[in-house]
């Protein structure tokens, strides 16, 4: 059914969307602004701009585009602080697995993350050898829930978004996956990830058969 799996990385392949709440929550109250894990949601999946904007949607103030790059940098410099001693063993249970599992398969296996820092994280979890084509999220124009990054990484690999297979933690990532035309398996909880086509609670529940 799938030639290849497109998966995504902070918060599928490692608990990265763990570092990028906490580091959001540091700057988001330097500005006064409340922050929890519910509104959190709304920002995973979204690019560091595009969060920045959500955040500062509920400041008292309005602010200067040279303000938000600073906030955006100072919020960069505590996740990258946040992620600095991160290992293999940051994996989460099921990824390598997984991903060894595609190629086992004989699907070729690509990333669509829109984390700048992406490239850093595969890294230091030692995986960047497991995938044929990784996203440069420096090169995508429009983030998720635009399907750019997820038909870039599909053209790249050289697969038809129909025969390929999306794997994403977010809401808007799922919008990205379904608006590119793949089949999306959702990682979380199905009462959030409406639109997948499947959902599992981690890739240690991870099966081809979507
Ligand atoms: C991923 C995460 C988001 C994060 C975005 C940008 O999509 O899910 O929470 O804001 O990447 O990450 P970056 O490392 O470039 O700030
Ligand atoms: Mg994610």
């Amino acid at each position: 059914k799938f030639d290849a799996v497109i998966f995504d990385l902070d918060g599928v392949i490692t608990d990265t969307a763990r570092y990028h709440y906490l580091a959001w929550k540091r700057l988001a109250e330097t500005q006064g602004v409340p922050f929890d894990e519910a509104f959190n949601e709304h920002l995973k999946g979204i690019d560091r701009m595009g969060s920045l904007d959500l955040i500062l949607a509920s400041a008292a103030r309005s602010y200067t585009q040279e303000e938000k790059l600073a906030l955006a940098d100072e919020k960069n410099r505590h996740y990258v602080q946040l992620i600095s001693t991160m290992s293999p063993a940051d994996l989460l249970p099921g990824a390598v697995p997984a991903l060894d599992a595609c190629r086992a398969a004989g699907l070729k296996i690509g990333l669509a993350s829109v984390s700048k820092n992406a490239f850093a994280v595969l890294e230091m979890l030692g995986i960047t050898g497991k995938f044929d084509y990784v996203v440069d999220a420096a090169k995508i124009a429009k983030g998720k829930p635009d399907p750019e990054i997820f038909l870039k990484a599909a053209s790249e690999l050289g697969v038809a978004p129909e025969r390929c297979l999306g794997v994403e933690d977010a809401v808007a990532g799922v919008a990205s996956i379904k608006a590119a035309g793949m089949t999306a398996l959702g990682v979380g909880d199905p009462a959030v990830l409406t639109q997948a086509d499947r959902v599992i609670p981690g890739l240690d529940r991870f099966s081809l058969a979507v």
